[in-house]
């Protein structure tokens, strides 16, 4: 491995100035997938990547891969990325720390004129965060074969509109069939979204993991009837039923801590009117668990208590579960080159498995992987308050540049030995 050191400031730079993308008067960012301010965030980094001496790839789901080229050019490139995306309310670091650090990384290898044996690719992945087309990791996952281009192209966000016209409208519908390249590795830094770095005073995350997680969305049908006039025992309120389900996921989730979790993030109510009693709910539940038969276990759970509370107050509830992600064990070797890299730094790591989904857990189907993840403070995110240092944002891309070195030397001895 080399000394080579990114530069703190430059990144901060670059993090500050993507931020005004869509940023919030509370200090966060509101850049919805597929939306004019995503397509004004990829310009910018497509620009940058260019500037670097990049070859820009776009695929058929607006992924985007910014390739320097290696010694050997004809083996697949070493990775590193996360999404430019956000939650509504997001914060400034959940997706660009990983983009920009990434980007980071790259001009630094650019800087010194440092050659890699295999080539070195920074990706942009599409839709992470699921807030405005659900499943969340839509390219990642078909980039992994999870999903089909045909079921991406077709999601639907709340307004009817479908992610693959979003993609055509903001010009970003590349010509590359997604999932048609290899990757030799892929690596992603992240804030930890999560409170123990920080408890413990780690610098960085080994990230061997992520948790399973199911989303479900349920509607609830009942009678949309006068407020002041129909009496209570002859009512049908959707939004009462809605109320108990929301209750039982957080019960739920509490009864088997500490590691569950479950949450209604989504809750729309028809009519909507004050004097309507409301007739028809949609909502929306992610429940969250390390293992499988806790999951299994939770989900039941949920489905037995939509059971009870149909008859009881005469609705019709249906449940569609939308999205399955297994549990996710990360790359050893990855792991190992994270290791070595943040030895190398001197940081103190910890090891740690994800509670928040990431581009790198589909990805880990396809090629070795790994994340690296830096503290954030209080462990806030999907947050316009989320926030990490200059110096810890820094760490993370450092100790991405150096694991991705490490990989590539590897990678060059085991090529050598073949
Ligand atoms: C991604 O942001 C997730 O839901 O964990
Ligand atoms: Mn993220
Ligand atoms: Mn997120």
């Amino acid at each position: 491995m080399t000394n080579l050191k990114v530069d703190p400031d430059r990144l901060w730079h670059d993090l500050m100035a993507t931020a005004k993308i869509g940023g919030t008067p509370k200090g966060g960012i509101c850049r919805l997938t597929l939306t004019d301010l995503d397509r004004q965030v990829r310009d910018w980094f497509k620009t940058r990547a260019e500037a670097l001496g990049c070859t820009v790839t776009i695929d058929d789901m607006g992924a985007m891969f910014a390739r320097r080229r290696g010694t050997r050019a004809d083996i697949p490139p070493i990775a590193m990325g996360s999404h430019l995306d956000t939650q509504p309310t997001g914060g400034k670091f959940d997706g660009a720390l990983g983009v920009l650090g990434a980007l980071e990384a790259l001009r630094t290898l650019v800087e010194t004129g440092y050659e890699t044996f295999a080539p070195i690719e920074v990706v942009n992945w599409t839709n992470e965060e699921g807030a405005r087309f659900a499943p969340a990791m839509i390219a990642s996952g078909v980039f992994a074969g999870v999903f089909t281009r045909a079921f991406a192209a077709t999601r639907q966000d709340r307004a009817g509109v479908a992610f693959g016209d979003a993609l055509e409208q903001i010009g970003y519908r590349g010509p590359e069939a997604c999932g048609g390249h290899k990757l030799s590795a892929f690596f992603e830094i992240h804030i930890e979204q999560g409170p123990y770095l920080e408890a413990e005073h780690k610098d960085i995350g080994v990230v061997t993991g992520v948790q399973a997680m199911r989303w479900y969305e349920v509607t609830l049908r009942g009678e949309d009837r006068h407020a002041g006039t129909t009496p209570m025992p002859r009512r049908r309120d959707a939004l009462v039923g809605a109320s108990r389900i929301v209750a039982a996921v957080d019960a739920i989730a509490r009864k088997h801590a500490p590691y569950a979790v479950g949450t209604v993030g989504i809750l729309e109510t028809k009519p909507g009117s004050p004097n309507v009693v409301p007739g028809e709910v949609f909502l929306t539940v992610d429940l969250r668990h390390p293992e499988m038969a806790v999951l299994d276990s939770m989900e039941s759970a949920v489905a037995a208590a939509a059971s009870a509370v149909g008859p009881e107050l005469g609705l019709e509830i249906a449940i569609k579960n939308i999205w399955n992600q297994p549990p996710v064990s990360f790359d050893d070797d990855c792991i190992a080159a994270i290791r070595a890299a943040a030895a190398m730094s001197g940081y103190t790591i910890r090891d740690i498995v994800s509670g928040a989904g990431h581009d790198a857990a589909y990805i880990a189907r396809v090629a070795p992987t790994a994340m690296i993840f830096v503290p954030c403070r209080d462990g806030i995110s999907h947050n316009e308050a989320e926030y990490s240092s200059k110096e810890q944002c820094a760490a993370g891309a450092q100790v991405l540049l150096q694991a991705v070195l490490e990989y590539d030397r590897r990678l060059a001895e085991r090529y050598a030995r073949e």
